[in-house]
């Protein structure tokens, strides 16, 4: 294995190593655009209206443009395909597979292991596997190695193998793939080694660590570090709303602290494919140890109850306007589960589009990113004008803080629109709105 790692450190070096991505989506596309400025990448996805957008020349990723994708692809430095035999003409084959929960919410590894047995099909000496994809401690060793021995060949001696946790921040401009430092364990010291010396051709800041273990448990620290903390910040808004206490303002004071505090605020709950899904992940492996996690299981439940207090905000809101909830057309405003991104998956927007439908209100839906929203076992469509929607509502109610949202054009539209009520649930709002019934999480209660 030693010659096999200086040669495969040697290739990459000297910008022959061919890298094989798997998953094109908001992880696999731009790590694929960042490898092929530097060495020839092909980039697989079973999904086929993926690879023909792609290669019409055409972006499906907010943060990659078509220019990127036809400037790369006309060079020959990216290639994009279904076929998986292609596998065999990488060095390198880097895994971004999605990672949901079954709807019993626990871990679903079948896109991991479809695509390991993919691999496995393909696997030649002297191949480095990566899994990036989001899971539990232990599911490169348990579950990623065995399929890929099912080649014949020895994981660590005949191939390597390693794990890297993906840490990109969709919409993010501040910190691309490249400005991110990396993590990286492998199942050997040598897997480890290879792994960093490829991942240091894009990245400048790569840490190794004792294994692929402690590398996954990398990623669990960090997603479930946030999602107790914006727990924490809910919880803290459910008490201050209360006390009559901004929220915001608090956290923002308390943040002027320079040391031992970092802020995190309060909204209608996360989504999105990590920070809800994670803690799951760790839960499920935990039990599998004999330790129930109760801190982190408690954060999940505060943070779904974030979607119904909305709920009730909006029925008080409604009741201080003298406004049946059942005669009444609700704007929602922002589906994504971020702000300036148009990725809805996991987005609080839904449930609380959902018990909305159930409690008889008519909605119309606005997001300058999203064109349209599973919501109710349907796709309803986003309206395609803020000034329209909001003008035929009673009752607008934010759920991303879009910059579009916080301009003062906007703000002034929403002050003379004929809305009555309007929700905050992302402090948009640097006041309360005149003439408006206004209620927003974490702010203290009856504004009028
Ligand atoms: N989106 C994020 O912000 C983010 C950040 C960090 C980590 N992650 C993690 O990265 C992983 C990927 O997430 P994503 O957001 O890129 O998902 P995604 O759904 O955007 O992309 C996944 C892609 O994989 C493709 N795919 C599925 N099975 C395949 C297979 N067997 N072979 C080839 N292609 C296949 C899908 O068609 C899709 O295009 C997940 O584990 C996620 O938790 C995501």
């Amino acid at each position: 294995m030693k010659n096999k790692t200086e040669e495969f450190q040697k290739k990459i070096q000297s910008g022959n190593a061919t890298i094989g991505i798997i998953g094109l989506g908001y992880v696999g596309l731009p790590l694929a655009i960042a490898f092929a400025r530097k060495l020839p990448v092909i980039g697989f996805d079973t999904n086929g209206d993926t690879i023909c957008t792609l290669n019409s020349g055409h972006s499906h990723i907010l943060d990659v443009s078509d220019k990127e994708i036809q400037d790369l692809l006309s060079s020959g430095m990216l290639s994009v395909t279904n076929e998986s035999h292609n596998i065999k003409k990488c060095d390198a084959v880097i895994i971004c597979v999605p990672t949901p929960l079954t709807t019993n919410k626990i871990p679903d590894l079948s896109y991991v292991k479809k695509s390991c047995m993919t691999v496995c099909d393909n696997l030649k000496k002297g191949h480095l596997i990566i899994l990036e994809s989001t899971t539990y401690p232990g599911t490169t060793e348990e579950v990623v190695v065995p399929i890929l021995e099912k080649s014949g060949l020895s994981a660590g001696i005949d191939f390597g193998v390693a794990y890297s946790p993906e840490r990109i921040d969709p919409g993010n401009k501040r910190y691309t793939v490249s400005e991110i430092s990396k993590v990286v364990g492998g199942i050997t010291q040598k897997d480890t080694e290879a792994a960093v010396s490829l991942y240091r051709i894009i990245i400048k800041d790569v840490i190794s660590v004792a294994d692929t273990r402690t590398a996954e448990s990398v990623k669990m620290i960090e997603n479930i570090y946030r999602n107790v903390n914006i727990a924490l910040a809910n919880e803290l808004a459910l008490i201050f709303e209360r006390m009559g206490v901004d929220t915001w303002e608090a956290i923002n004071a308390a943040a002027t602290k320079p040391y031992g505090f970092m802020p995190f605020y309060p909204g209608p709950g996360i989504g999105g494919h990590c920070i809800p899904l994670d803690p799951y992940y760790m839960s499920y492996q935990a039990k599998r140890y004999g330790f129930i996690p109760r801190f982190i299981e408690t954060s999940g439940e505060i943070n779904t109850f974030m979607q119904m207090h909305v709920v009730n905000l909006i029925e008080e809101g409604m009741k201080k306007a003298g406004i049946k909830m059942s005669e009444t057309t609700i704007s929602v405003f922002g589906l994504a589960y971020k702000k300036n991104i148009d990725d809805t998956r996991e987005s609080p927007a839904i449930p609380i589009i959902e018990e909305l439908l159930r409690r008889g209100t008519t909605l119309k839906l606005f997001d300058p990113y999203v064109k349209e929203i599973y919501a109710n076992g349907q796709n309803i469509g986003s309206e395609t004008d803020l000034t329209t929607t909001l003008n035929s509502s009673e009752c607008a109610v934010f759920l991303t803080d879009h910059d579009l949202f916080k301009t003062p054009d906007t703000l002034r539209q929403i002050e003379l629109s004929s809305v009555q009520v309007i929700i905050d649930g992302r402090n948009i709002f640097p006041k309360a709105p005149t003439g408006k019934v206004y209620l927003g999480i974490g702010k203290p209660h009856c504004l009028k």
